[in-house]
């Protein structure tokens, strides 16, 4: 069902886990399926110097949020807020229609992380 890429990212997923001194976190989940998605982001300079995930969800979303984090790293804030769910599904070169909201958690976690860390800086 998942093509070449998502598999790769399913199977050897990048970036998991926790940053314990993040600046910026961001959790979603999806009514529908139950699933979660949570992003960390440590921010030096106004970039993205470290981007990790975690994840209670389905095959796809492992891969989107393993994909996104390989995008997100090292762009600015600016830059990483402009990552959309297409964004992450066009990378894994594509999910299956019923999969597309997977790869929505993941950006969406990210903008939530980054939104974070912009309120801490007030
Ligand atoms: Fe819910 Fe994939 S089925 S995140």
């Amino acid at each position: 069902m998942y093509n070449p890429t998502v598999m790769d990212h399913f199977e050897n997923p990048r970036n998991v886990g926790e940053i314990p001194d993040a600046d910026g976190i961001g959790e979603v989940g999806n009514l529908s399926c139950g699933d979660i998605l949570k992003v960390y982001v440590k921010v030096v300079d106004g970039k993205l110097e470290d981007v990790k995930y975690q994840t209670f969800g389905c095959g796809a979303a492992v891969a989107s949020g393993s994909m996104l984090t390989e995008l997100a790293k090292g762009k600015t804030v600016e830059e990483a807020m402009k990552i959309t769910n297409n964004d992450v599904a066009e990378a894994l070169n594509g999910l299956p229609p019923q999969k597309r909201h997977c790869s929505n958690l993941a950006a969406d976690a990210l903008h939530k992380a980054l939104e974070d860390w912009r309120s801490k800086q007030k």
